[in-house]
């Protein structure tokens, strides 16, 4: 992709050149890596589970069905997929770090057969049109440059009539859970990020991400540009975290 230097993207609340982005949160899993699912059940205190349960069965596992996992960092997606009956999973990511865990895990639970890793940008997949039946992508669109880019390379790998889902931080609906929400990103997480990662500064760069992310319609039109049919939403948590579906028609 070629980026203009003077262009700049959102880094947080920060605005940096388009180029540096990449590099940036590269550094931030790189960090979290060894400590990023102890540090994801303190976070949540345990929610994200639940929502990644309830998008593993959006994704409806079936065993003939192939999924791709996109930005799966430790591979709680592809697990999921796995354990609840579904074929072949690819659990790709940007980051090596975060895969070798995922690796480490994938041994220890027995799906070694079943998962491949594939070290890969979203943004550019190495992976031909239309080969896959599933593609997920779980916390993960929020952290990629181009996200145009990440959902035009979803749909191009689907076959016809395979989903794309896309679980993500949203934007929060329900007024009264606004300054709880607030405090908990904003003061607590950072603080947790230091005590128990020893890196406030990555949990930081987390809150703020999610505060710059687009709320629930605009990603639902970024997805009907990118040529998904049928796009959904659901909203998680009064909106904390959102589910976005859509179909290669
Ligand atoms: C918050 S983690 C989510 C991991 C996993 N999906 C989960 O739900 O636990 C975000 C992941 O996005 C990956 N990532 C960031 N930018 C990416 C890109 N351009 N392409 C692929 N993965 C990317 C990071 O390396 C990191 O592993």
């Amino acid at each position: 992709m070629n980026d203009n230097p003077a262009q700049t993207v959102d880094f947080g609340f920060r605005s940096v050149p388009v180029a540096e982005k990449s590099g940036m949160v590269r550094a931030v899993f790189d960090s979290v890596a060894s400590r990023y699912d102890v540090m994801n059940d303190l976070m949540s205190l345990g929610i994200h589970r639940a929502w990644k349960r309830i998008f593993i069965n959006d994704l409806a596992p079936r065993p003939q069905h192939t999924l791709l996992d996109l930005a799966g960092g430790t591979g709680d997606i592809s697990f999921g997929w796995l354990r609840a009956g579904g074929g072949k999973a690819l659990l790709s990511d940007i980051n090596a770090a975060m895969l070798s865990v995922g690796r480490d895990r994938a041994l220890n639970l027995g799906f070694a057969a079943d998962v491949s890793l594939l070290v890969a940008d979203a943004e550019r997949l190495p992976l031909p049109d239309r080969c896959v039946d599933r593609v997920s992508m779980a916390f993960g669109l929020r952290n990629c440059t181009h996200k145009e880019a990440v959902l035009s390379e979803a749909r191009r790998v689907l076959k016809p009539g395979g989903r794309f889902l896309c679980l993500e931080f949203s934007h929060v609906k329900v007024a009264a859970l606004a300054p709880v929400y607030d405090a908990w990103s904003f003061k607590v997480l950072p603080r947790l990020g230091q005590m128990v990662a020893g890196d406030a500064d990555s949990y930081r760069y987390l809150a703020e991400s999610i505060r710059t992310f687009p709320d629930q319609e605009r990603l639902a039109g970024m997805m009907r540009a990118a040529g998904f049919g049928r796009v959904s939403v659901r909203d998680l948590s009064g909106g904390i975290a959102a589910i976005h579906g859509g179909w290669r028609l």
